[in-house]
């Protein structure tokens, strides 16, 4: 275990697990949709969208979007869309994948914008969600696990970009962030 860890949530081998199950749900739930788009949220969702893409049994496009609106360890400031999608989401079903759903004020808005945009559908596939935390009336229709008020790492999450290779996600130790 890395030293700036103090507790491990999530392994490798349960993440992947529940990658399955979450993919062979949705691939069951789409089945009869077409038009469909994985949107990754950059850079954290990266290592969750590759686990849950080899099971997802569908004809699916991939593109990706940068927003951030997060600073350290506190969610502060507007949504800055830092790289936009490449391709026309006019008419399509996407699922937007995020790493996690905190106070919810980045996926809350992101939705709102594709939406605008003319998506047909957007539905929301979180790796973790921090219920206790939400500010925004947004929820996630697919959850990988649920997690307390933790700051985590790991599995693409990072604190200051680093961590994010780490193969689980784990609680940073506070004397890190302190
Ligand atoms: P909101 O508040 O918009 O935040 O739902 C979502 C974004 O905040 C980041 N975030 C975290 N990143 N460990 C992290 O590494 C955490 O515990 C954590 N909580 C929120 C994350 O970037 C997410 O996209
Ligand atoms: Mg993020």
């Amino acid at each position: 275990m890395h030293k700036d860890v103090k507790e491990i949530l999530f392994t490798d081998n349960q993440i992947i697990e529940r990658c399955k199950e979450l993919g062979a749900q949705i691939s069951k739930d789409y089945k009869s949709k077409d038009k469909l788009v994985f949107i990754g949220l950059l850079k954290g969702s990266i290592p969750f969208l590759a686990e849950l893409s080899k099971y997802i049994d569908l004809e699916v496009e991939f593109d990706y979007m940068d927003v951030s609106s997060y600073e350290g360890t506190e969610s502060t400031g507007n949504v800055l869309v830092k790289k936009d999608l490449e391709g026309d989401i006019k008419g399509k079903n996407l699922l937007l994948i995020e790493d996690i759903l905190d106070t919810g004020k980045t996926l809350y808005t992101v939705k709102a914008m594709l939406l605008e945009k003319g998506a047909a559908s957007v539905t929301i596939v979180t790796m973790l969600n921090k219920q206790e935390r939400r500010e925004y009336p947004i929820n996630a229709e697919y959850i990988g696990f649920e997690i307390p008020n933790v700051f985590v790492i790991g599995y693409g999450l990072d604190y200051d970009e680093k961590y994010r290779n780490l193969p689980y996600v784990g609680i940073l130790k506070e004397e890190v962030y302190m």
